[in-house]
């Protein structure tokens, strides 16, 4: 039997009281996402249960039981009080997806300070845009990472603190850094934990607009609340379940569901931390048993390039449900997984705005593959005329997706951008910048995003932020960036530039100018290819139609080009 049960019964009378009362909470309380995820559980009877199977490069494994982790969160939390930190404190949690990251999250909510979880991945420009804005006072970081922060690092005055979890005291530190060993640090067993309240902000995850810098979404600790319920109901993680969120922390789905989904209710998860390979996730799974396994889309299409024979060649029956999140998720791969694996993923729709899982697909109801499946429980959802802002009302008309405020996992605001935050919301309804269907059955179907944001992969790139990047180097006058269909990612990133006058337009200098860009983006926002242009298409009054040149590249209609400049 399914967690969920039936969803038609569920939707009937549903409150998140539901949830509060399962995570004994009631108003006004202290509710601590550390202290649930960790301490409750040693409460409950589980400290000696697994909390986290990490494997990294080499095969090399470490285990932590629940009271592991509330130790090892304790130690980090007083560690950093030690410091100097204290509640609301940004503190960035720079690192890959070893266990410090995992237990560093908790450590810093045990402090009632906020985590502010960024890809390591990310090079010196992308780190200080988002340490800038949020005037983040401390970093914990590994040796391989940490020149990226000494490069920037004069200016960032506010940063007070950078903590390396791996040093091995054979070179000298540099200024404000400071070392933390976990395993050599004396264990915390009691240990004051802040008492934050619903409200306190928890968390700040960093997501692209259309223009402008990236913005800070800010959660607080009552998100727990949404983020239990969906992962019991949808992810349906029951006691015995060996879990798997291939997600990196550094994206929303990497700590609503890698970290505080699970974890709040007491499941052990693995984590590895190798880069991909179809083989290598499916010895992962084989070895450690997974049977709830969470991924992405362009993951999974990169699975089945791979082919089936390599899925012969492993045992996989420890498999009993799988979801994904991110990305459109074809209905091919939907069927394609149903014949390989036995059982169809189940897409979830949701955004690091929404906090959890909005629309999705629930154990026992019926699946149709390329929907994204129905609203959850308590959301109130609708496709919304794109001038009146109305729900429509008529099947398979495609429209906004707009959500009632009010689950308690929405953002609370934009980091210091209180003014966008509040663009979000027009005639009563959050409009996430997607579009879609309803058909007559309740089913949501994607139909593609409201504006030029592009995602690659399941990662979100700002056209604006790659632009303003080519700008920056001396040979590129004009550019405009919009999105490319490829087979695996779905979308790739792909920019049209025009040059300065003395420059050539050459195989040579596109390699400078993505050497050039490519210290200054992630590397999840490299544009595949840089297309040489006379001059961009625009409007008469001067604006990039970047809209001509995605129809360009998709094979599409063009549309109305009764505004473009064309002299
Ligand atoms: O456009 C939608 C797409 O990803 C966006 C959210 O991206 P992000 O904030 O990075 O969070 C992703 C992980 C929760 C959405 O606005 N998206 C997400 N899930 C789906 C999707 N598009 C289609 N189908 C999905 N299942």
């Amino acid at each position: 039997m399914s967690n969920i049960g039936s969803y038609e019964e569920r939707i009937k009378d549903f409150s998140w009281k539901l949830a509060e009362e399962e995570l004994e909470y009631k108003d006004g309380d202290v509710i601590n996402i550390g202290w649930y995820c960790s301490d409750r559980n040693c409460i409950k009877g589980k400290g000696e249960k697994m909390a986290l199977i990490w494997e990294g490069l080499g095969g090399v494994e470490k285990k932590y039981t629940f009271n592991d982790v509330r130790l090892a969160s304790n130690t980090i939390g007083h560690h950093l009080r030690g410091l100097g930190i204290k509640n609301e404190d940004r503190v960035c949690l720079f690192m890959d997806k070893i266990p410090e990251l995992y237990l560093s999250f908790l450590g810093v909510l045990k402090i009632g300070a906020i985590a502010q979880p960024l890809f390591s991945a990310f090079g010196d420009e992308s780190l200080h845009v988002r340490l800038e804005n949020a005037q983040t006072k401390a970093i914990i970081t590994q040796r391989k990472h940490v020149s990226k922060v000494r490069r920037i690092l004069e200016q960032m005055p506010y940063l007070e603190h950078i903590i390396i979890v791996d040093h091995d005291g054979k070179k000298p530190l540099k200024e404000r850094e400071t070392v933390f060993n976990l395993e050599e640090a004396e264990k915390i067993d009691e240990f004051e934990i802040f008492p934050t309240k619903a409200e306190s902000p928890s968390l700040l995850h960093y997501t692209s607009g259309t223009t402008g810098q990236p913005k800070g979404v800010k959660h607080v600790h009552y998100s727990i609340i949404s983020q239990y319920l969906t992962a019991k109901w949808v992810l349906d993680l029951q006691d015995d379940d060996i879990y798997w969120c291939t997600a990196d922390p550094g994206w929303v789905t990497g700590t609503s569901y890698g970290i505080i989904g699970p974890w709040s209710q007491g499941i052990t998860q693995c984590v590895l931390d190798t880069g991909f390979s179809a083989e290598s996730w499916y010895k992962f799974i084989e070895k450690n048993k997974v049977s709830m396994w969470y991924s992405a889309p362009t993951a999974i299409r990169s699975l089945m390039k791979a082919g089936d024979d390599l899925i012969k060649q492993h045992d996989l029956s420890s498999l009993r449900h799988i979801a994904s999140v991110g990305e459109p998720l074809n209905a091919e791969a939907v069927i394609w997984s149903e014949k390989v694996y036995g059982m169809p993923f189940y897409d979830t729709y949701w955004q690091t705005e929404t906090g959890s899982m909005m629309l999705t697909n629930y154990p026992g109801m019926k699946i149709k593959p390329g929907s994204m499946g129905k609203p959850f429980p308590g959301i109130i959802a609708a496709v919304l005329d794109e001038k009146t802002f109305e729900p429509i009302t008529e099947p398979n008309k495609p429209g906004l997706i707009g959500f009632k405020p009010g689950w308690p996992s929405m953002m609370r605001t934009y980091w210091g951008n209180e003014e966008t935050y509040k663009k979000k919301f027009v005639n009563g309804w959050y409009l996430p910048g997607d579009k879609s269907t309803i058909d007559k059955d309740g089913y949501f179907w994607f139909v593609g995003r409201d504006d030029d944001v592009i995602n690659t992969g399941g990662h979100l790139v700002s056209p604006f932020e790659v632009e303003s990047a080519l700008l920056e180097h001396e040979a590129v006058a004009e550019s405009a960036v919009v999105a490319k269909p490829d087979e695996v990612n779905m979308e790739v990133v792909k920019a049209f530039v025009t040059l300065n006058p003395g420059f050539v337009a050459d195989d040579d200098l596109e390699l400078k100018i993505m050497n050039f860009i490519r210290k200054k983006l992630s590397p999840l926002a490299m544009p595949q290819e840089i297309e040489y242009m006379e001059k961009l298409p625009k409007t008469r009054s001067g604006k990039i139609m970047r809209r001509m040149l995605r129809a360009k590249e998709w094979g599409e209609e063009i549309g109305d080009t009764s505004t473009l400049d064309d002299e």
